[in-house]
């Protein structure tokens, strides 16, 4: 099943038309750096933005940004615009973003990288329309690539009751190649912090580890001049082997 359709199962809508509306419905390591990176005339892009939930919960922090909410599910989309009508949601693919380079100056997107093993072809995209941060969450296992399981894992989205509806990968990724890649983007970033914890599997999804790390990641880009990157991330419960070139 492609992606746009999973995503368009009336479970997941009515999931995300329900929860992540409100700034309490945020785990607490996402309730961090968001409020920090929010100013008042703030362009942001949201990728995979779903029923316009984190419109709202930005407004919360901070009422004067300038929103524009991007997802490839119209319904969802159509979730969004009834709902928050004066905010602006549009049908696009996060690894084809139709805006010039350096527009925003928040690109966000959470919960899409973690059903999405692409993150080498979406992260650089993100990282082209920002001036400024980027903030995303992956899930992170240290010796993940030695350790000879790295999958493909799937998760089976079933949000109310018990049929199964679509599957997505589920996807975790090794802690030191995420690490090491986004000290490799281009331009070097200016600072890379990073917050989370450990937490349990969902049973939705079928793979061999019990917990897995979750991590949210803000990226602020540097410019031609930056040549060293604040790192930021013992915040993680992981030991980051950060190859000597970034250090
Ligand atoms: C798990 S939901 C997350 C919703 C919201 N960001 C949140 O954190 O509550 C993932 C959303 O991302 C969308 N999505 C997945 N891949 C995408 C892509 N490449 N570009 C834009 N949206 C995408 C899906 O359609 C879905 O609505």
């Amino acid at each position: 099943m492609d992606r746009s359709k999973a995503w368009s199962q009336p479970s997941a809508l009515e999931f995300y038309s329900k929860h992540r509306h409100e700034a309490s419905d945020l785990y607490p390591s996402e309730q961090v750096f968001l409020p920090r990176v929010l100013f008042p005339g703030a362009k942001v892009l949201d990728i995979g933005c779903a029923s316009g939930g984190f419109f709202n919960i930005m407004r919360s922090m901070e009422p004067a940004i300038d929103y524009v909410g991007m997802d490839i599910v119209e319904p969802a989309l159509e979730l969004a615009r009834n709902r928050y009508p004066e905010a602006r949601f549009m049908l696009a693919d996060g690894f084809e973003i139709p805006f010039d380079d350096g527009t925003f100056d928040l690109v966000h997107c959470t919960s899409v990288l973690n059903n999405e093993p692409r993150y080498q072809e979406l992260l650089p995209e993100m990282y082209r329309v920002s001036n400024r941060f980027v903030l995303t969450d992956m899930r992170l296992l240290k010796d993940l690539a030695a350790s000879g399981n790295s999958g493909p894992f799937y998760y089976d989205i079933k949000f109310e009751g018990d049929s199964q509806e679509a599957t997505v990968p589920y996807v975790v990724n090794d802690a030191d190649e995420v690490v090491n890649y986004l000290l490799g983007l281009e331009p070097r970033p200016q600072a890379l912090r990073a917050t989370g914890y450990f937490h349990t599997v969902s049973p939705m999804a079928r793979i061999p580890f019990s917990e897995v790390c979750m991590a949210i990641l803000l990226i602020q880009k540097g410019n031609s001049a930056t040549d060293k990157t604040l790192l930021d991330i013992q915040d993680l419960p992981l030991n980051f082997a950060i190859d000597p070139a970034f250090t």
